[in-house]
């Protein structure tokens, strides 16, 4: 597997993916729109790679563009990471959600179809799992009811690739459900960029700690849990990124037809309030919260069995949750040094 195009690879987990492809000896070939990203991030993947990957700045939606771009690329493996991931907006905007999120998939599928691209790793969530009580999950555990309009496009979006794997024997899909990514690059040229008021969790604690949001509020503290917050299995986006090249080596190394599902996580579960502690602890800042009332459609906890990403691809974490607290406060801090 030598080029790679990773849609939304100006995102988040998408840029960090970059990076690791690189590092590996691949090339990515960036096919994002930058709706929901900023062209620092292709400065900051500059500043760490020494050149910017190249970028198309094109809808991966839109069949006619990215046709034009595989006919270009002849890649050999698309990373679809481009999609909207707002919880709380696919409640009010389910269209918007239903449209995106399936309908870019469909098009990259027919598009690599077309164009006889054989491999593709899909960004999927473990919100598929829904409310879990059995925990750790491990990829055989049931998928669940979605909560949300965007936990179910997740779901939409696996069957999608299984059916599609039926249908074309030489399809290889690799389906990744990610826990809760944090974190950011260590070089702190490249991170999250939430746009207006952070959904997540260490987001709003690294605004709330620089003093940019009044306080953080802790969603529920009457849960069954140690100290009564909601447990999560929060993963550094650099460990992220690696499990992506390792899955493209992994693909290669099978036989088609495939679609396999792989857990990434760390197998820990972390409360929220333990996150605020550490980040504190380890950052020697302070996080302003304050206790506040359940936030509709939370899981009480959630963690990954990690035992089948560890034996069948050889992948496992390396990051502490001490080391994403601390990375992701740099970032902030980098941001922050940029506005003034
Ligand atoms: N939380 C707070 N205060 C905040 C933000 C979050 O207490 O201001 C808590 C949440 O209640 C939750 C934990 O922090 O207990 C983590 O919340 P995030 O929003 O960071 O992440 P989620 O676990 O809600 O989201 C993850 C994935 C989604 C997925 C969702 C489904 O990021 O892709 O799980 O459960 F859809």
């Amino acid at each position: 597997m030598k080029k790679v195009i990773v849609t939304g690879g100006a995102g988040f987990i998408g840029s960090h993916t970059c990076v690791e492809l690189v590092a590996a000896g691949m090339e990515p070939v960036i096919v994002d729109d930058l709706r929901n990203s900023e062209e620092r991030v292709l400065r900051g993947l500059a500043g760490i790679l020494g050149k910017e990957p190249r970028l198309y700045r094109i809808d991966c939606a839109d069949d006619t563009a990215f046709d034009q771009v595989v006919r270009q690329e002849t890649p050999d493996g698309v990373i679809h990471f481009a999609a909207d991931k707002a919880v709380g907006e696919s409640v009010s905007d389910p269209l918007k959600y239903y449209g995106n999120n399936i309908g870019s998939l469909v098009t990259v599928l027919r598009v690599m179809a077309r164009h006889g691209v054989k491999n593709i790793v899909f960004s999927s969530s473990c919100t598929v799992y829904g409310d879990s009580r059995d925990l750790p999950v491990t990829e055989n555990s049931p998928v669940l009811e979605a909560a949300s309009p965007y936990g179910y496009t997740k779901m939409v979006c696996e069957r999608m690739l299984r059916d599609t794997s039926v249908s074309d024997p030489a399809l290889k899909a690799v389906l990744l459900r990610y826990f809760n990514p944090i974190g950011a690059h260590p070089s702190a040229a490249i991170g999250e960029l939430p746009i207006g008021t952070p959904n997540n969790l260490v987001p709003f604690i690294t605004q709330a700690a620089a003093g940019l949001r009044d306080k953080l509020t802790v969603f529920g503290s009457d849960y069954s849990t140690p100290d009564g917050s909601c447990i999560r299995d929060y993963i550094h986006v650099v460990d992220l990124a690696k499990a992506h090249v390792r899955a493209l080596g992994w693909m290669a190394e099978q036989q088609a037809p495939l679609c396999e599902t792989f857990n990434l996580g760390t197998g820990n579960g972390n409360s929220v309030l333990q996150v605020v502690n550490l980040f504190e602890e380890v950052n020697g800042v302070k996080v302003p919260y304050v206790i506040g009332p359940r936030r509709a459609g939370d899981v009480e906890a959630m963690y990954a069995d990690t035992q089948k990403s560890a034996t069948v691809l050889g992948w496992r974490t390396e990051r502490s949750l001490a080391d994403s607290l601390r990375d992701a406060w740099r970032w902030q801090q980098a941001l922050a040094g940029d506005q003034k």
